[in-house]
């Protein structure tokens, strides 16, 4: 006979020693007060005496028997208080039991009669003999319910957020903070095994480049100076790499008070990575393989390689930086059949340079005109003039703008049976995020999106600058990024055409992350940053410590930063971050649980040299 060694310390049992039978599996759960717990009991416990510790689920009384769900964070087991095993006392007491208590229990394990059984819940073979219980947390009435009826629905995510604490007792979310852990645990063991260091770096960090989205932290003892929290560990990771660590990785958190999406939270956290005397090769084949260990905790097979296109293709073809291949519906130009017409729209464009693109859309010639005009709403929402509609009906091609198109014009369109055909007309800043959100629309519409098909891929060769609306450039990745080597004649001359040594990694059109080889001469980074309007005195304010650092010996390197909460998402089948961060923030970026931001008494804020100014 095997015994559980269960002492029992805070005098919540009597001092009694439960005898398991020989076969009865040990749970590495048990504490003093506590021999299982109640989601891990399975028929190999019957006959096992067991101490359980959990929240009062469900009840059901059925006068002179109580049944209660006992639940804790490996699931739930139906308890049984029956006059045969409980003492009419506390059978009593069960029936008065309310939800979401606290109880723990003495009893015994016993298989549920065949009739009882319950093939839907883990523990529905078995069921718990209560010989005794007590209340050891009482519970108010639960201000969100806790457990849920079949196709009941959860309540406004607002009052849920509010009341997280109960929130989190729900199973989709114990189980998704716990898949969060796994992928933690996997990440830091893939890592570690090829000699990655996980460093910590500061929270309190200096202003980045382009401050803006900043979150500022007051010095106290500097008056009317800043700390600010990272937007992420970039610079110390180089440094890092400048110092000899060779192999960096953290999982960081980050903070960016940036327009909040339902892929974005202010504070959010990365798997960062960073290694010395890399090419982007090995980047890619480290998060290949990452990535394959990540999807294996979830059950799941990736491609062990990703398909790689270059950024110039990826937004000839879809628009977006992030596409979802997991359907075709590929952009096209239809420039060349409007050239020469009489339709004011697109000759106006076209002589200013501008192109008609679109997309052919097979069956969606049966889409209402409803349907169109909301999606031309969504194109418009995307700064597109309007939309423009073809299809073939009986007496050959339909739409406004059919009657401008040559015979010639409509062949080289060569819109097939049930297609329907939608273009947009402008320069490319407004061609392609119209069409983006155009294909995403349609696709999910006509159901062409193949749920469980999982499209990962690389997307390469990024432009280092983009074009501010004043003129001015800005740096695509950030301004440690590396010009292609091939590219830096270009630098002066056409600094846009001047590709990254850039890349990110994404998956059906969300961006899970991305990275780059940096720059490490110290007189190619002043020259990025002069480009980028950062003079040299000020370059040397902003980022002396890294120049100078540069300059004191810097090994190539480079390397990505995962979105950890995205990647937590995608594998938890979560529509939102905020189903994956236990405290999230609202789109509004506020704390609702603990009620943040807030303001601060006026002494505090006197103490750290700050006024506020009443809007
Ligand atoms: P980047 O800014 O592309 O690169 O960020 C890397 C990845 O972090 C995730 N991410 C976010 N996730 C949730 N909420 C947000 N607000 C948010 N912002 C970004 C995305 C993104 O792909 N230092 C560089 C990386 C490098 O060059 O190594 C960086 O931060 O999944």
């Amino acid at each position: 006979m095997q015994l559980l060694n269960l002492t029992p310390l805070d005098g919540l049992f009597d001092p009694h020693i439960p005898a398991l039978t020989s076969t009865a599996p040990k749970s590495r759960f048990a504490t003093a007060t506590r021999s299982h717990l109640a989601g891990e009991l399975r028929a190999s416990h019957v006959g096992a005496k067991v101490k359980l510790g959990g929240w009062v689920h469900r009840t059901r009384n059925l006068g002179g028997i109580v049944f209660l769900d006992l639940r804790d964070r490996a699931g739930l087991v139906q308890v049984s208080f029956d006059p045969k095993w409980t003492p009419a006392e506390a059978l009593e007491r069960a029936g008065k039991l309310g939800l979401e208590t606290v109880i723990t229990l003495e009893g015994e394990v016993a298989a549920r009669p065949p009739e009882m059984r319950n093939a839907e819940m883990e523990t529905g073979e078995i069921e718990v003999r209560a010989s005794d219980f007590r209340i050891v947390g009482p519970a108010n009435t639960p201000a969100i319910p806790v457990a849920r009826g079949r196709g009941e629905k959860l309540p406004a995510e607002e009052l849920r957020l509010k009341h997280r604490n109960l929130d989190l007792r729900r199973f989709e979310l114990q189980k998704n903070l716990i898949l969060r852990h796994q992928l933690q645990q996997t990440t830091r063991k893939f890592l570690d095994e090829r000699g990655y260091l996980e460093i910590e770096t500061p929270i309190l960090s200096k202003p980045a480049p382009s401050g803006a989205r900043d979150y500022v932290v007051p010095s106290r003892v500097h008056p009317g100076e800043f700390y600010a929290l990272p937007q992420s560990p970039q610079v110390y990771k180089q440094l890092l790499m400048i110092s000899g660590f060779d192999r960096y990785f953290q999982i960081a958190r980050c903070f960016r008070d940036e327009d909040l999406r339902a892929d974005r939270q202010p504070e959010f956290t990365q798997i960062d990575i960073e290694a010395s005397f890399i090419v982007p090769e090995d980047i890619y084949s480290l998060t290949e393989g990452l990535l394959a260990a990540l999807w294996k905790d979830a059950g799941l097979e990736i491609p062990p390689t990703f398909e790689r296109l270059r950024y110039a293709d990826v937004m000839e073809r879809f628009g977006i930086d992030r596409p979802d291949t997991r359907y075709a519906l590929e952009l096209f130009d239809a420039s060349e059949a409007f050239r020469g017409t009489e339709f004011v729209v697109t000759n106006t464009v076209l002589a200013a340079g501008g192109r008609v693109r679109g997309l052919k859309v097979p069956g969606g010639a049966a889409l209402s005109r409803k349907q169109l005009d909301e999606i031309e709403g969504i194109a418009k929402l995307a700064g597109a003039g309007g939309l423009i509609r073809l299809k073939r009906g009986a007496a050959g091609l339909e739409g406004p703008a059919a009657k401008f198109l040559s015979e010639s014009a409509v062949q080289r369109l060569a819109i097939g049976e049930g297609e329907l055909c939608l273009l947009v007309a402008g320069p490319e800043h407004v061609t392609n995020p119209a069409l983006d959100r155009v294909r995403q629309d349609v696709a999910q519409r006509l159901s062409l999106v193949p749920e469980n098909k999982r499209s990962f891929l690389w997307v390469t060769d990024f432009p280092l600058f983009g074009r501010e609306q004043d003129g001015t450039l800005s740096s695509v990745h950030h301004p440690f990024t590396s010009p292609h080597p091939d590219d830096l004649h270009l630098l002066d001359s056409a600094p846009e055409k001047v590709r990254a040594l850039a890349y990110d990694v994404v998956l059906n059109g969300l961006e899970l992350g991305g990275g780059s080889i940096r720059i490490n001469d110290p007189s190619l980074q002043r020259k990025v940053l002069s480009l980028l309007g950062i003079g040299a005195d000020d370059a040397q304010l902003r980022f002396g410590f890294l120049l100078d650092a540069l300059s004191a010996g810097a090994p190539p390197h480079g390397g990505i930063a995962f979105g950890f909460d995205r990647l937590a998402m995608v594998l938890a089948g979560a529509t939102s971050l905020r189903d994956v961060i236990a405290f999230p923030k609202t789109t509004a970026a506020a704390a609702l649980f603990e009620d943040a931001p807030s303001a601060i008494p006026p002494e505090d804020l006197r103490d750290l040299h700050l006024q506020t100014i009443a809007n």
